[in-house]
């Protein structure tokens, strides 16, 4: 089929673009940023995903994708529209639609003939009947017809292609039985169940989603502090947890906090339209305001091991991994970065190191630390250090070689906020060693617990 995706060089669009070239679709993406759209067409990709090069490579041999800022000859070519833009936070925490309204809009007076407008942006419910009145107020023909089909999506960062190329479900949500069968031939070649429902639902099923990943973390983040007060070992609970078919292991890493792009916007978002509602979202402010806990008491227990290591006047800390999980440069809401922020106001020193991310966003450089380096491995990262945070689960910080850190270290004592070390190792070689939800006691193995359960 013929498709255009609008804001085809995001994060999103060019994911659905690529994917659905790959599937053998003649795809057109369509930016406005004109340096992204000339590097895509050279093959130089605006973000890292594993496999995204490569088929795009492909897709490009077989002539089923292009790029472009022509929005008129783009639309007008293609059956299906995607609007794929950004839907950042507004001041209170509502979703910023600008970009979506200036799209459908541009989209309306492009149009030549009926088309499916499918929106992929991630926007608060309601939207759809929004988008709908807008394309209808700026049609240039205004007899012309067209369907609004909500197809939010469900993409991890890192993960991104193997999610759309195969996806748990596709949600469409439209009112259009032809707009429906439409999607579904665009889809026929995913295995996948299809979840069909009236655009509202489907507009909330993706905040649902998000809000309730966001839920299990900081239910988890709220036991291991329990744990620790306690003196039980949190990985030994999730252990025991996740055995039961009622919760399962997923989404159940205690941690820094959430981060990325997504998780907190939406859940923002979702806790403005729905208090907008009327709707009670304590719930849901509760998980952000844990989420802020998490931070709090890592640069806690940081004061606690400086004032402790007072070895000399001005201290050093280093901090492992910036981005705001494993496998991604993004630092966009990175915990580490969050940490960084708050670490400014400690009289030290700091050197941070992560294998992908080289530099900070400018922004975020100036306001943060002048007694800040970037350090080309762990290993001078912790040199001299008093503390050593360990902020994302990066392999390479699983692999470390401790005994070196220990005796690089002026002071050893680690924070490993992803539990990614062994506290048992760490401890035997003389580290203070800090986990999220350990206090040092012995995890379990994997048998015992099942020996337990049968
Ligand atoms: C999230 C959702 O998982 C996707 O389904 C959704 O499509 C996407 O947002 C979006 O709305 O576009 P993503 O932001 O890439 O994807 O990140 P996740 O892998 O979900 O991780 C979110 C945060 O939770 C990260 O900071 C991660 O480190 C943290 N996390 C995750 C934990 O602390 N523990 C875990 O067990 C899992």
């Amino acid at each position: 089929m013929k498709v255009s995706v609008i804001g085809g060089s995001g994060y999103i669009g060019l994911v659905t673009g690529i994917g659905l070239a790959t599937h053998g679709n003649d795809v057109i993406c369509v930016d406005i940023d004109q340096k992204k759209i000339n590097d895509l067409n050279r093959d130089i990709l605006p973000i890292y995903e594993d496999g995204l090069s490569a088929l795009l490579a492909k897709a490009k041999r077989k002539n089923r994708i292009t790029f472009t800022t022509s929005f008129k000859s783009a639309v007008n070519q293609s059956d299906i529209v995607f609007i794929a833009v950004g839907t950042p936070s507004g001041r209170s925490g509502e979703t910023d639609m600008s970009h979506v309204y200036k799209a459908l809009s541009s989209v309306a007076s492009a149009m030549n003939k009926p088309k499916t407008i499918v929106i992929k942006s991630t926007v608060p419910v309601g939207s759809n009947q929004v988008a709908y009145q807008i394309v209808r107020e700026n049609l240039t023909q205004p007899h012309l017809d067209f369907d609004i089909v909500s197809n939010p999506e469900f993409l991890r960062e890192g993960r991104a292609v193997k999610d759309f190329m195969e996806p748990e479900r596709i949600v469409i949500g439209s009112k259009s039985s032809s707009a429906i069968k439409r999607l579904k031939r665009l889809y026929k070649t995913f295995d996948a169940p299809y979840v069909i429902t009236d655009p509202t639902s489907a507009e909330m099923i993706k905040y649902a989603c998000n809000a309730y990943l966001a839920t299990r973390l900081s239910f988890i983040n709220e036991i291991s502090e329990i744990c620790e007060q306690v003196d039980a070992n949190v990985l030994n609970v999730i252990e025991g947890m996740k055995h039961d078919s009622r919760i399962g292991g997923h989404y159940l890493n205690p941690g820094p906090g959430f981060g990325g792009p997504c998780l907190n916007k939406d859940i923002q978002s979702l806790i403005h339209f729905g208090s907008c509602a009327d709707a009670n979202v304590n719930l849901l402010r509760a998980v952000l305001s844990r989420n802020n806990v998490q931070i709090e008491n890592i640069l806690k227990f940081i004061n606690e091991l400086l004032k402790k290591s007072k070895v000399s006047r001005v201290q050093k800390v280093a901090v492992l991994g910036l981005s705001f999980k494993a496998g991604t440069n993004d630092t966009r809401n990175s915990p580490a970065l969050l940490l960084l922020d708050l670490l400014k106001n400690l009289d030290v020193q700091i050197a941070v190191y992560d294998p992908v991310v080289q530099s900070l966003p400018p922004d975020i450089h100036s306001n943060i630390h002048s007694n800040l380096k970037f350090a080309k491995t762990p290993y001078d990262a912790v040199e001299n250090a008093s503390a050593c945070i360990v902020m994302t689960e990066w392999d390479e910080f699983k692999e470390l070689d401790l005994q070196s850190v220990f005796n690089l270290m002026r002071y050893p004592a680690i924070v490993d906020t992803r539990n990614v070390l062994s506290s048992e190792h760490a401890m035997a070689l003389g580290f203070e060693y800090k986990g999220v939800g350990i206090n040092g006691l012995k995890p379990i193995e994997e048998q015992e617990i099942l020996k337990h359960i049968v």
